[in-house]
């Protein structure tokens, strides 16, 4: 059956009030009554909103996941929720939905609310044999105790309003005229892990908390007090030296919200359709005193199982890993977001391609990452630019094309998933998305073979963002153009090889001849002949190692260039979003494995450690977001939980604890750990689609043990320093040397 026959005689309907802009409404209740004369024990509804929705049936929710049916591309496709209802007894019910803002009339980013549609709509059929009950103007709507609700400013909950008999009124019937319906078959946000607050401030009436973990959710609170009184909310990652909230790297992000309490002695709530960035909230009672029972923050975040883990003997990076474990959870919601604090919260696509192959490792991001392909590919212009978010919602006025390493997701991501995962769907279904891609790039974008080239691209992208050595701009010193042929010789380097997996000789054949022509142009533009990048950057070198851009008599030139800028009153590590991920497996793969580690372990600012020795439980956003001297970095910019530098964890596995695929989906596993730095020991394991991976080194007085396992149908390769590769079978094995 089609969606469209799922939802056949349902009329879409919507309330006759809307807010403005700049101002919310309340969430409209839809609601129905239908009788049964006999159990049914068939029943479906099917239903999707225009908004996000919770469902109830005779007062229960329908569903156990929130902000349902979530986030698409509203020009192009609005998913449909489908759910197979346990008997109903005969007699009356009652179906209802309370439908708030979410992506399609909320705020979005900083732009204000209504971009999508100015109203929240209502569309549902629950069908059984003999009988259905659809959506028309016999409904009714209205307002709801959910005075207001924006996923970025928060909700306002007036519990006096339950037990009042507002105004009710017949549902209206609209002309919206959806996009493509799909049926929901995504992993959908749920409640994830719960964290109580424990006081840490008070000033006048307003108490300070900390959860003792940055997360993306809210608060659900338990309050006793008089009927009328309000509980307000505010939400911030961290606390200025007085110990109140610091909320300005929020931006136009208010995140709060209100309860006002109805009086009936305890009374629990969580709000709807919000969520916050946070780890510290402060509690403001007005109106009346109001006894704090009890706050607990609610970690939301994408159902998406647990798979890897890392272990070692140097606690602070197992800080680390555990804040970039956090980074992950704060940021896939829907999309993978940049942040889930201020007023942004985009499926930026550098930032999701730089953290893809650590959180294939993390999470088993399957689901996640095939719905987000999709958005990616809806988002996509007809002519083949890729944006740089996505879904996309026009913010910021920026460019349709994405740009290097942000639009090259489209190619990069599907890669990183197939080695993880060993499915060839993600290949096959981007494959066609991709060729537009580069299409674009050759026609719009490339001169002599130089993608980015000032005269035919006057914007160039985002160079290597945030970068530290960028002179006072966010864009570092990397050279635009040489960002932008290293990643499009990548592209060219992985359709080559996609298009071989996929059984078409004639475009890998095109593509290896792209990525031959790309390599030379870049040698001759961007190397000298001792291999010194123009622009000597820590990035520019990096990326013209690790994407093997030069010559065998450049490679030692290039090398030593990398270390020297490294070095340089340091070492210290000077790149950004688009250097980071691959500087330690270059340092490692030319023969610089302790200077990788001197990087790894550096607790003095700038490193990864150095957030960790001041208290961070996620990643930040800067290396720079906040510092003992200049305190916290411009507000504009400055979240504390943003994954891209957490993309280091995928050299903490692969290396240093050494576990990596050799071949797709760990067929063949390559346990090639590099032990160094002041280690001790360390391991990871690993759900892979074989079943359990693991690996965990110690040094011995005498010498060095390794404990492994490999899954059944798959294959080991012990890779250890001097030493010939050994073959392992599947089973469990521990070795002595
Ligand atoms: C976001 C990023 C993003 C960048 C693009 C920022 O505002 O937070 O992480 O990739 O813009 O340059």
């Amino acid at each position: 059956m089609t969606v469209p026959d799922l939802l056949q005689n349902a009329r879409w309907i919507e309330a006759d009030w809307a807010g403005s802009p700049h101002a919310g409404a309340p969430a409209p209740v839809f609601s129905t009554t239908f009788t049964l004369d006999h159990d049914v024990s068939d029943a479906v509804l099917t239903w999707t909103c225009l908004g996000i929705a919770e469902v109830t049936l005779d007062g229960h929710p329908v569903h156990d996941g929130v902000f349902l049916p979530g986030w698409t591309d509203l020009r192009k496709r609005l998913r449909v929720m489908r759910i197979e209802l346990d008997t109903l007894s005969a007699g009356t019910h009652t179906l209802e939905a309370i439908v708030g803002d979410g992506w399609a009339v909320g705020h979005v980013a900083n732009q204000p609310r209504q971009q999508g549609a100015d109203r929240v709509r209502f569309l549902a059929r629950l069908c059984w044999a003999g009988g259905e009950c659809v959506t028309d103007d016999t409904w009714r709507v209205r307002p709801s105790p959910i005075v207001q609700n924006d996923l970025i400013m928060g909700e306002i909950h007036d519990a006096r309003l339950a037990d009042a008999s507002g105004p009710v009124r017949t549902a209206v019937l609209s002309n919206f005229q959806p996009p493509d319906l799909h049926l929901h078959t995504d992993p959908v946000v749920r409640r994830q892990e719960t964290f109580e607050a424990t006081e840490c401030e008070q000033a006048g009436n307003q108490r300070v908390f900390d959860l003792g973990q940055n997360i993306a959710g809210r608060m659900r609170i338990k309050v006793r007090g008089l009927r009328g009184a309000s509980v307000i909310l505010r939400h911030a990652e961290m606390v200025n030296p007085d110990g109140s909230l610091y909320l300005e790297n929020l931006r136009g992000a208010k995140a709060t919200d209100v309860y006002t309490l109805s009086g009936n002695g305890d009374e629990e709530w969580e709000p709807s359709f919000t969520f916050h960035g946070f780890r510290y909230v402060s509690a403001e009672s007005i109106g009346g005193d109001i006894e704090l029972l009890s706050l607990t923050g609610v970690a939301l975040y994408t159902d998406m199982a647990r798979i890897g883990d890392f272990t070692c003997s140097h606690p602070l990076l197992n800080q680390l890993f555990h804040n970039i474990v956090w980074g992950q959870n704060g940021n896939f919601l829907e999309a993978p977001t940049d942040c889930p604090q201020r007023d942004e919260r985009l499926g930026w696509t550098g930032d999701a391609q730089v953290f893809a192959p650590t959180a294939a490792f993390l999470r088993d991001v399957r689901g996640f990452f095939t719905k987000w392909l999709t958005d990616l590919r809806d988002s996509q212009r007809e002519n083949g630019p890729v944006p740089c978010f996505a879904p996309d919602i026009g913010a910021f006025g920026l460019k349709a094309d994405g740009g290097p390493a942000w639009a090259d997701a489209l190619i990069l991501i599907p890669w990183y998933l197939y080695q993880a995962y060993g499915d060839l769907s993600f290949l096959a279904d981007n494959y066609e998305a991709m060729v537009r891609y580069l299409d674009y790039l050759n026609r719009e974008k490339v001169l002599d073979h130089i993608r980015a080239h000032p005269e035919k691209d006057d914007w160039g992208g985002f160079g290597d963002w945030l970068a530290l050595d960028g002179s006072g701009n966010s864009f570092g010193n990397t050279p635009k153009d040489l960002i932008g042929t290293a990643f499009y010789a990548r592209d060219a380097e992985l359709m080559a090889a996609m298009a071989d997996l996929l059984d078409k000789p004639k475009d890998a054949e095109r593509w290896r001849n792209l990525h031959s022509d790309v390599r030379n142009a870049f040698q001759h533009r961007f190397l000298s002949p001792e291999g010194l990048p123009i622009g000597a950057t820590q990035t520019s070198c990096v990326l013209a190692l690790n994407f093997n851009l030069v010559s065998d008599a450049q490679r030692p030139g290039c090398v030593r260039e990398l270390v020297r800028r490294i070095r340089k009153d340091g070492p210290k590590i000077g790149t950004g979003f688009v250097g980071t991920p691959y500087i330690l497996q270059v340092l490692e793969d030319n023969g610089h494995l302790d200077l990788a580690y001197e990087l790894l372990e550096r607790e003095d600012f700038p490193s990864w450690l150095f957030p960790v020795t001041h208290g961070a439980t996620t990643i930040w956003e800067r290396w720079d977001g906040w510092h003992p001297g200049r305190g916290f970095q411009s507000p504009g910019m400055n979240s504390f939980n943003h994954y891209a530098y957490g993309a280091v964890g995928e050299w903490m596995i692969r290396s240093v604890a050494g576990l990596a695929p050799a071949e797709p989906g760990y067929r063949v596993i390559h346990f090639k750990p590099r032990p160094g730095g002041t280690l001790a020991e360390a391991g990871a394991e690993l759900t892979t689609p074989y079943g359990r991976a693991s690996i965990h080194w110690r040094k011995t007085d005498s010498g060095f043990e390794v404990d492994l396992q490999v899954p059944e149908g798959a294959t080991g390769v012990l890779d250890l320093p001097d030493r010939d590769p050994e073959q392992l079978p599947s089973g469990s094995c521990h070795r002595l040397f």
